[in-house]
């Protein structure tokens, strides 16, 4: 991985909690700019850990975060710069939220930056449709569903109109249909310059969604491209993962001969579906 395209990045990075064991240590790991990465581990692995050190929410014990290859400095300032460069969305909406209605809580950060009105104000509306949540706007938070607060939490963090939005198991909670919907917000934001980061347990969610995938293990973090990272056994066992289903069924349609060797593999039943012909 070059250097060059490393937006965000932790360099020989350890952490622990008060009075914990060590949950990370002299780790390396960069987000490159454009790239879709989901990062993936076993409960407890230290993926949300990983997340709050990318965001300052945590500072490591030793080694450092960089931004665009520069040190962050955790003063009032850095932390700041810090903050308008990488979001993150916590898992749970309820720890986010707190504002009585949906525009007073995405309004929050950008307020906070010390923006003009009128410019809070249109990241506000742009952060609501983003995610689809323009008609919820005045509705008090406490009586959304669980997905609308999702939604709305992700629009908080959006409207900061940060370079790289992580999200910390997103799709959990979520019904079919929401996590379509997620999906195909994500492809938005992205298509708009957005580089996104997700933590996941959900192997198959990670082949389908991501171009890199980072292992989080107890020997350490892999991080590769996605298809051949999720194909090595030996890897997903170290991280206590399972083999994705689309890769099992893109190497039983290759044996087949059902499958050209360049082709990409079903990620989706739908795909799989698709690939048996047109269904009555
Ligand atoms: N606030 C905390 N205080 C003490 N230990 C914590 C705290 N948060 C997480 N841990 C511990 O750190 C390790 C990594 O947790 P976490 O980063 O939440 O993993 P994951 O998100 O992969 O489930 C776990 O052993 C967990 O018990
Ligand atoms: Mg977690």
């Amino acid at each position: 991985m070059s250097e060059a395209a490393a937006l965000v990045a932790l360099r020989g990075a350890s952490f622990a909690y008060e009075d914990g064991p060590a949950v990370l240590t002299g780790l390396d790991f960069e987000v490159r700019k454009g790239r879709a990465l989901a990062l993936l581990g076993r409960n407890g692995s230290g993926k949300t850990t990983l997340m709050r050190l990318l965001s300052g929410g945590l500072r490591p014990h030793a080694g450092q975060l960089t931004v665009d290859g520069t040190p962050v400095s955790y003063d009032r300032k850095g932390l700041t710069r810090l903050r308008t460069t990488v979001q993150l969305v916590v898992q749970d909406p309820d720890d986010q939220l707190f504002a009585a209605s949906v525009a007073q809580d995405v309004s929050f950060g950008p307020l906070n930056l010390g923006l003009p009105d009128a410019e809070v104000r249109a990241r506000v509306e742009e952060a609501l449709a983003a995610l689809d949540i323009t008609g919820l706007a005045d509705r008090p938070t406490h009586l959304l569903s669980y997905g609308q607060r999702k939604r709305t939490a992700i629009a908080g963090a959006v409207a900061m109109r940060p370079r790289v939005l992580i999200l910390d198991e997103p799709t959990a909670g979520l019904d079919p249909d929401g996590q379509e919907r997620l999906l195909a917000t994500l492809d938005g934001l992205r298509a708009s310059g957005t580089t996104v980061v997700m933590a996941t347990h959900d192997v198959d969610l990670a082949l389908r969604w991501a171009d890199d995938a980072a292992l989080l293990t107890p020997s350490g973090i892999r991080t590769g491209p996605a298809p051949e990272n999720l194909s090595r056994t030996e890897l997903l066992r170290e991280a206590g993962l399972r083999l994705p289903w689309g890769i099992a069924a893109t190497e039983l349609l290759r044996g087949q001969g059902l499958l050209n060797d360049g082709a990409t593999g079903p990620r989706t039943a739908e795909q799989l579906a698709a690939l048996a012909g047109p269904r009555r």
